[in-house]
């Protein structure tokens, strides 16, 4: 066991009252990995170690760890303003966010509503989708659609347009109402070890058509989906399938909402994601690379026809009854700025564009290592599959987890299934040395 709660020559750490997210929390704390701090591509952990992290965090930290633009870019706001109101007065940070996001954004993507985080991001779109269809009178739009193995945050809209069973579980009929759900497009028996797009699956879109026919399209207010499922394990679009079912959400009146907290900020070598496959939604939600991960902020992008929608009733109303105390919070919003000037002035763009075939050939390299059963790639998005353990769905993701960690390399894993987000400005090397690492660990675990 290593004993992170004690650095070299430090105060122990009680570990007892942080109840970790997302964590086995007994397990940790009995084996604790405890990260002290970090610089571009690594962290250093409280027993003095250097780890590669081959996670850019958690999908958000991509232009790499203190970047020194965005450190001082926070550390000038919150001496200058560390906080303003968010209702009934604005303050210049937001606005010049909002813009430059909107600038970012597909052609007619004009207005932001900032939150605090992805699943806010999602929550606030779900209320846009249904608020919209209710001030153009259209009330009985109020069924949302969401994905099998679909990731939209843990909030209740969330949580219930989401498709991940382990997210749900636990609370059962607590679910909202009126959601139903796509099927997911990951099928082994056609698409193992795809590179990029797979050909097969575009039919799985047409699903929707069933399902509109089931509740009656007068009755659908959205539809929701990641471009590219995140959170599940890197589940790749099929070829036209995104088109199929913008098309058939526009035949309809339905909304179309792309959950981009993971694809947006050129994860997929566009700005937003939505730019790269070509198909557009009406909304988009986004957080993570917004602000590099350095603050906490999510944004839900609409049209301008969406915006306008709600811009009616007296003048001195509110037209959206909804907010977050931390909405364009200032220190959110410099490192925004500083982020997405960094996006621009470092070209990274182009350098996705250079790295994903590197990235795809490494990552698809370990097709012949123990346990691995598919292997999926997109963008700087990637994910290696193992069979489960017979018995022990789950622990041969976390024991390579741990193992990865113990030789100096971060990777995420959801059930036995190992996720890689590389920094957008990572070198062919450290992707060597990512896939390296994981190839002895795999070699390790039975
Ligand atoms: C697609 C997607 N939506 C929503 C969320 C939730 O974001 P947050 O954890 O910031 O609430 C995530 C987080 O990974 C995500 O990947």
């Amino acid at each position: 066991m290593n004993d992170m709660s004690a650095p070299v020559g430090g105060n122990i750490l009680n570990l007892e009252p942080y109840w970790l997210p997302y964590t086995a929390n007994r397990a940790f704390k009995n084996d604790p990995r405890i990260i002290e701090s970090a610089q571009g591509f690594y962290y250093r952990t409280r027993d003095g170690r250097t780890v590669l992290d081959s996670f850019s965090g958690l999908w958000s930290t991509g232009l790499g760890h203190c970047h020194p633009k965005i450190v001082k870019a926070v550390q000038d706001q919150v001496a200058r303003l560390d906080y303003a109101a968010a209702f009934q007065v604005g303050h210049t940070g937001a606005f010049e966010l909002a813009e430059k996001v909107t600038d970012f954004a597909p052609d007619g993507f004009d207005h932001v509503f900032f939150t605090n985080s992805g699943s806010e991001a999602v929550d606030t779109a779900l209320k846009i989708a249904l608020g919209w269809h209710r001030v153009r009178g259209d009330g009985t739009r109020i069924k949302l659609i969401g994905r099998e193995r679909g990731y939209h945050g843990v909030n209740f809209g969330g949580m219930s347009v989401g498709g991940i069973p382990g997210n749900r579980k636990m609370f059962g009929n607590a679910m909202l109402p009126n959601v139903d759900h796509l099927p997911h497009t990951l099928d082994l028996e056609h698409n193992a070890f795809n590179r990029g797009q797979p050909g097969w699956g575009l039919h799985l879109a047409d699903e929707l058509e069933r399902i509109v026919a089931l509740h009656n399209a007068e009755n659908i207010a959205a539809v929701i989906v990641e471009p590219v499922a995140g959170s599940a394990g890197v589940l790749v679009p099929p070829k036209g399938y995104l088109e199929r079912l913008r098309e058939i959400c526009t035949r309809h009146g339905i909304l179309l909402i792309f959950d981009e907290v993971i694809t947006a900020f050129q994860r997929i070598g566009t700005p937003f994601g939505c730019q790269r496959f070509g198909v557009m939604p009406d909304i988009i939600t986004t957080a993570k690379g917004i602000t590099n991960g350095v603050i906490p902020m999510g944004a839900v992008l609409v049209s301008d026809a969406i915006y306008q929608s709600f811009m009616s009733g007296p003048e001195h109303a509110i037209e959206f009854f909804h907010g977050y105390t931390y909405s364009g919070h200032p220190v959110a919003a410099a490192a925004g700025l500083a982020a997405l000037d960094s996006y621009v002035e470092e070209d990274i763009g182009s350098r996705v564009a250079e790295l994903e075939p590197l990235f795809e050939d490494a990552i698809h390299a370990l097709r012949d290592a123990p346990h691995v059963i598919d292997i999926r790639n997109f963008g700087l998005m990637g994910a290696i599959e193992m069979a489960p353990r017979p018995g022990a769905p789950g622990a041969r993701g976390m024991e390579a987890h741990v193992k990865c960690f113990e030789q100096g390399l971060m990777v995420r894993h959801s059930m036995d299934t190992l996720a890689f987000s590389p920094f957008l400005t990572f070198t062919p090397e450290l992707l060597e040395q990512t896939f390296g690492t994981v190839r002895k660990v795999l070699g390790t675990i039975d």
